[in-house]
């Protein structure tokens, strides 16, 4: 057992006195492919080292007892009577617990404690690490007999509906899809998905957290999605099969470029590409051509930059500082965006130097002490036998 996972254990045990099963639940990465999942597109995402483990027994209560170690909280919920929480935290778990019950699956009176070390808002998903490390625990716990396709559903319905961010399919399905040194190509219409190698003897995953999380992020989120659903609305007109930016070809929305408007337009525009670019990537990754890949990454962040709109200074001077330093093979902002990590992709000897840049340029320009991680691949949620 990990020291993570024996300080929740014993945490657990000295709250609630009885013997938990564990769960280890990982954050993500994603290789390339951003806000193309909502649009019924290709992500490429990998579940990383970075964890939470959570505990779970049950009572004889009939209510949900929950501690953050984190945070050092706790809250109890009424399972039959769910009301939102003034802790955010406590939101993720009555809108799992609110949706399966939805889904009529029966549950009873249980305690739960969970921790980690993904950080908080730097955009590696531990909301949906949360989400998914209590889903499968609850399954376990109840005997649901949930597949994880489904439990991946849970954790986007407590998104929109408990937490009020209208996310796409990757967070939830990487989290518990995952597996060690693969990328998982996700076709987020039918949920059916390919695995490809990624290789890390040479290079290693380095994340560069901004450490700036602009709050418009929920906000402009949400307002990407509608714009995308503008252009679907437009363009449907002219070709009544298409469902999603997923069905638009590049010809189509060259042709009604005036009608689109010039932001519809260029979101329209970056969907497409980005689907494409992941499609190429993984073409790369069959050739182990990292090089070819990296450049992709690249092109990522000018797409998510320029015409879609959803980095920031910060994370344009993180991909500007790390662009010309020896050793990087690719970098991009990643994720939802307005803050959060740039993921880079850097030759394993490069490393060092390349970390210590960016740490001293980045303070220099922003008076911002980065953090930077270095991850590994690993595999999605899984119960600690
Ligand atoms: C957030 C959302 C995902 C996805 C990314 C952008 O992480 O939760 O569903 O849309 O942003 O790719």
């Amino acid at each position: 057992m990990t020291e993570l996972e024996i300080k929740i254990k014993e945490q657990f045990l000295s709250k609630y006195d009885s013997e938990p099963i564990l769960i280890n639940s990982p954050g993500r990465v994603n290789l390339i492919g951003d806000h193309t999942d909502y649009n019924d597109g290709f992500v490429l995402p990998a579940a990383i080292d970075k964890v939470i483990v959570l505990g779970i027994a049950s009572n004889k209560l009939g209510k949900i007892r929950a501690f953050s170690a984190d945070m050092n909280e706790s809250v109890v919920l009424d399972l039959n009577d769910l009301h939102k929480s003034d802790k955010h935290w406590a939101n993720y778990i009555k809108g799992v617990v609110a949706e399966l019950q939805k889904e009529k699956f029966k549950l009873k009176g249980f305690d739960v404690v969970f921790g980690g070390n993904i950080p908080i808002g730097a955009g590696l998903s531990s909301s949906a690490a949360l989400e998914g490390a209590l889903t499968v625990g609850l399954n376990k716990l109840f005997k649901l007999k949930i597949d994880r396709k489904k439990m991946a559903r849970i954790g986007q319905l407590t998104e929109h509906k408990h937490v009020g961010v209208k996310c796409g399919i990757m967070d939830q399905f990487i989290n518990l899809h995952g597996e060690p040194e693969k990328a998982l190509k996700l076709d987020c219409r039918t949920l059916d998905y390919d695995l490809y190698p990624f290789h890390q003897e040479d290079n290693k995953i380095v994340l560069c957290n901004s450490k700036v999380s602009h709050n418009l992020a929920e906000s402009e989120y949400n307002v990407r999605r509608s714009q995308c659903e503008k252009g679907v609305k437009i363009l449907k007109k002219y070709d009544p099969e298409i469902q999603n930016l997923r069905d638009v070809s590049m010809e189509l929305l060259m042709e009604h470029q005036g009608e689109l408007g010039p932001v519809v337009f260029k979101r329209c525009k970056f969907v497409l590409e980005e689907n494409k670019r992941v499609h190429n990537a993984c073409e790369d990754l069959s050739k182990d051509d990292l090089s070819s890949f990296g450049q992709r990454m690249f092109e990522s962040h000018e797409g998510l930059s320029n015409d879609y709109e959803v980095s920031c200074e910060e994370l344009d001077i993180l991909v500007e500082l790390a662009k010309d330093q020896p050793g990087l093979l690719g970098c991009r902002m990643m994720g939802g965006g307005f803050g959060g990590c740039t993921i880079n992709l850097v030759e394993n000897d490069q490393v060092k130097p390349f970390t210590e840049y960016i740490s001293k340029a980045y303070k220099e320009r922003t008076g911002i002490e980065a953090e930077i991680y270095i991850t590994r691949i690993n595999g999605g949620a899984r119960i600690i036998e």
